[in-house]
């Protein structure tokens, strides 16, 4: 057992410890999310961050060289929750790279040298959720998981079903119907996933995996990002920038907000790194809605919302749901991926703008389109939603929150393959979507097909795509339990 890393609930007024060895979901206290948590006085200190430069000429082709070989493993002594390193899922993620991207900063009238992009869509599955997965499912491994689900905009589906395949797990995931990319339906079927299309968007796939999983007679270990040991391995991000600049913070990261996983990852790698004495500087945050999907814009740059050190007003939360309920709101943007509105780990988010004097932006679609052009016309490419963090760079440098000569770091987080329907409708305006029917046309016929399971937005039924006889299982139990809508964490 490692007891040096325990789980803990986010909110002082709790504060509920629970071992590594536990699955949760939430506190199971108050509802609140969880972090993992380390005594770092009983591990082994580490002096400096050159360390871990010792690992980066490692091949990968031994058990040792593989863990070394991740780009999320290499830093395993800033996330060391797992038992052994037998625990540990790699399949070679992490090993992306920090441009600079002067040709596009010249476009955004930036000094050479100041804009650089992270791109986490060269992960293996295409997105920077691999960084999360490998850790998720190490945690999977540790705890005896056989399967694993996740609710899905497209990348986290796809990181899911390539992970369980690879760990010889089952995979579920639980997608929108209409709401994914043609790219990442094809990884999660051909990786192998069971893939249920419910009728409904992101955050009702989350809400019925939640129900789904809270519940122990079901098995299922949640992969999305409320899953504390996600946000462990999403920390490499910074880590390998530090690592790129020769662990110089730059003055700002900026990043797409959708459930808000990705920022509260990064904002935690800077309190450890600080807590350790590693680092002297913390960057600024800036986390950019899709002006279609903005419920974080609107709390804290309209209603005020901050993390006040953990005492933050839940009901200025509650009063925004209401009124997307009561609006019968859904969220819509072509940047699918940020395409949430209630998202999950929005508290955590509050705590990361308030440590690293963060700022929230939206954009339009039409700037966000109009930046993933220009980065894939003088960079690699990204996917829509990464591109919200160039637009919202646009924004900050006008409005002179950000200055020209400050290091900027966008983090780019799909690749541009994901998405092609929306490049190739930006560059000749034609709706490649009208083709794609997802009903399968004909039976398919390969030997290894795997078609998606249509089902309503409806727990019995979805209990029974999944395999159980639902007349047999207590449902009442699951809807009792499970988060209440948009109120996904704590109510406190
Ligand atoms: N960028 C991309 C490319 C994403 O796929 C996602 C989330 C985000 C940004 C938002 O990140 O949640 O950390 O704020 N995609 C999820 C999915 C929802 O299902 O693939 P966050």
């Amino acid at each position: 057992m490692n007891d040096a890393a325990f789980q803990q609930c986010i909110n002082p007024a709790c504060g509920q410890t629970f071992a590594v060895e536990e699955v949760k979901v939430a506190c199971t206290r108050c509802g609140s999310l969880l972090d993992i948590k380390y005594d770092w006085s009983r591990l082994p200190a580490l002096k400096s961050l050159n360390y871990f430069e010792h690992r980066w000429a490692t091949k990968g082709t031994e058990t040792e060289g593989r863990i070394d070989f991740s780009g999320v493993w290499r830093f395993r002594e800033l996330f060391p929750f797992y038992r052994t390193e037998s625990d540990i899922v790699t399949i070679g993620e992490g090993r992306t790279t920090l441009q600079t991207a002067d040709l596009l900063a010249k476009q955004m009238h930036m000094r050479p040298g100041h804009l650089l992009l992270q791109y986490e869509g060269l992960n293996p599955s295409g997105s920077f959720k691999d960084n999360g997965m490998t850790a998720a499912f190490t945690h999977a491994r540790m705890v005896g998981a056989h399967k694993v689900a996740c609710a899905s905009t497209g990348n986290t589906s796809a990181s899911l079903a390539m992970f369980a395949s690879l760990a010889e797990m089952e995979g579920i995931v639980f997608i929108g119907s209409g709401k994914i990319s043609f790219g990442k339906l094809s990884q999660a079927l051909d990786y192998g996933a069971k893939t249920l299309q419910i009728q409904g968007d992101f955050d009702a796939c989350l809400r019925r995996i939640r129900q789904i999983a809270i519940d122990p007679r079901m098995g299922v270990y949640l992969m999305n990002s409320v899953n504390p040991f996600r946000l462990e391995g999403q920390k490499s991000i910074m880590l390998r920038i530090l690592e790129a600049r020769d662990w110089e913070p730059p003055d700002w990261i900026i990043v797409p907000g959708g459930n808000l996983g990705n920022c509260s990852a990064f904002a935690k790698a800077y309190m450890e790194l600080k807590e350790l004495g590693l680092v002297k500087k913390v960057p600024r945050l800036a986390v950019i809605n899709a002006a279609g999907a903005n419920t974080l814009n609107v709390l804290v740059n309209d209603r005020k919302l901050t993390w006040q050190g953990g005492n933050f007003d839940p009901t200025i939360i509650q009063k925004h749901y209401a009124v997307l309920d009561e609006s019968n709101y859904y969220p819509h943007t072509i940047a699918s991926a940020i395409e949430i509105s209630r998202p999950v780990n929005l508290p955590k988010a509050l705590r990361a703008l308030e440590f690293m004097n963060g700022v929230v932006r939206e954009v339009t679609d039409e700037e966000i389109l109009e930046h993933r052009a220009m980065v894939a016309r003088w960079g690699f490419g990204c996917e829509p939603a990464s591109a919200a963090s160039v637009a919202g760079l646009r924004k900050l440098l006008e409005e002179q929150v950000i200055s020209a000569d400050e290091s900027v770091v966008c983090i780019l987080t799909g690749h541009e393959l994901k998405d092609p329907n929306a490049t190739v409708k930006y560059h000749t305006g034609v709706d490649m979507k009208v083709a794609q029917d997802l009903a399968p046309r004909e039976t398919p016929h390969g030997k290894l097909s795997n078609p998606p399971v249509q089902v309503a937005d409806d727990l019995k039924a979805i209990v029974r795509a999944l395999g159980v006889d639902p007349d047999k299982v207590d449902l009442s139990a699951y809807n009792a339990s499970a988060a209440k809508p948009g109120v996904p964490v704590a109510e406190f």
